[in-house]
């Protein structure tokens, strides 16, 4: 089967053609490297072993996007490919909506076109909003406080019209809590862009002494410290669980949570990382930021008990292989 990645040269792209290839498929990734690198490409074929086709490419323009369904016969796609920077959203609102609606909605016009039918998306814990944690499928949408968050919820909707409305068509969304750690062999991961805006890509930054400390964001929601609560989930957990996803495609729309149900802490993250990787992490407390929840994590019995997956790697899983890339890797 061949399968078209978009955004497989990015964090979760990237590992996720890793278990792709590795379970048989034939990968064709189409990336414009906006907040990934060219060589991600050599890495994901050293460690697989296997070749990949790349596109680079930004999918928005649909002539460049058909030259890709006209090479190749593509019988899947991963869509991967958005800008996901929450903050960047509410200051760069146009470009977001535009960036992410447009690149759905090409994809979705290409299927039509080129009778692709299997479709999954990457959709986001956000779309629960202040829902009460544990996350579940059946909960109403929550209300987003970013255009990013929106551009999600859009996308969920324009995906689900288009499910119901061509025959035979399967979408699968997968909502992904908050993704932590690398590759095992050190070769792949998030690299930061800038200041971090996430949690551990900050507290890796600091490790390495590029930036002073760590700003905690609040201490005083009812949580367990104090500190904001998430369900951090190995991106190798997320990578296999988009395989499941693949071979187990239903006509319609199907949703699923990817999150491991354990809520962890902003100190029990340091702690832990501190612990495992040997390292000092100074912070500082300061205010809450805009935006943010307290609490956050999933319910994923039914990718359990559908997809057959759950999340296998530990807090200390993810701590270990963040660590291992960012610091020869940054
Ligand atoms: P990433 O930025 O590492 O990867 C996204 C990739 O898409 C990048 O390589 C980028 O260059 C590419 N891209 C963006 N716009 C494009 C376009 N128009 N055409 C072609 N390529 C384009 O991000 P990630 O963390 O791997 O996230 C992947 C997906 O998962 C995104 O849709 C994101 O919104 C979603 N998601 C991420 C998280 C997270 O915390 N990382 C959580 C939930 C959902
Ligand atoms: C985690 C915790 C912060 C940074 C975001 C997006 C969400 C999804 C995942 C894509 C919170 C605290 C953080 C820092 C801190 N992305 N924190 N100091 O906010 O749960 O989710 O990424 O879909 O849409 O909103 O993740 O890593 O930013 O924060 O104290 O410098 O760490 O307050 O409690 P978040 P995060």
């Amino acid at each position: 089967m061949n399968i078209l990645v978009t955004g497989g040269t990015g964090y979760i792209g990237s590992h996720t053609v890793v278990e792709l290839l590795a379970a048989g498929y034939n990968i064709v990734i189409a990336d414009n490297l906006i907040n990934s690198k060219s060589e991600v490409i050599d890495y994901i074929e050293e460690i697989s072993g296997k070749k990949v086709k790349f596109y680079e490419m930004d999918i928005c323009d649909e002539d460049k996007l058909e030259q890709i369904f006209i090479d190749n016969k593509i019988d899947g796609i991963v869509h991967f490919a958005g800008l996901k920077a929450v903050g960047e959203s509410v200051t760069q609102a146009i470009r977001y909506y535009r960036n992410n609606l447009t690149a759905t909605m090409n994809l979705c016009y290409m299927c039509e076109k080129y009778d692709v039918k299997n479709f999954i998306f990457s959709s986001s814990a956000t779309v629960y909003g202040e829902n009460k944690s544990p996350f579940i499928e059946t909960m109403e949408l929550g209300k987003t406080t970013n255009p990013y968050g929106e551009t999600k919820v859009m996308s969920e909707r324009i995906l689900t019209d288009f499910a119901n409305s061509v025959k035979g068509m399967k979408v699968t969304l997968l909502r992904y809590f908050n993704p932590l750690g690398a590759h095992p062999s050190g070769l792949i991961g998030e690299i930061p862009n800038g200041v971090p805006n996430n949690l551990l890509p900050y507290i890796a930054q600091v490790a390495v002494g590029i930036r002073d400390k760590l700003y905690i964001f609040g201490d005083d929601y009812e949580t367990v410290d104090g500190t904001g609560v998430r369900d951090y989930i190995h991106v190798m957990d997320l990578a296999e669980g988009h395989v499941a996803a693949l071979s187990n495609m239903n006509e319609g729309i199907d949703i699923y949570n990817l999150g491991t149900g354990i809520g962890v802490s902003v100190f029990q993250l340091i702690h832990t990382f501190e612990i495992v990787n040997d390292v000092k992490i100074p912070y500082e407390i300061v205010a809450r930021r805009v935006g943010d929840i307290a609490t956050c994590y999933a319910n994923s019995d039914k990718a359990k008990k559908d997809l057959i997956w759950e999340a296998k790697r530990n807090l200390e899983d993810m701590c270990k292989s963040s660590w291992n890339f960012y610091k020869t890797r940054r």
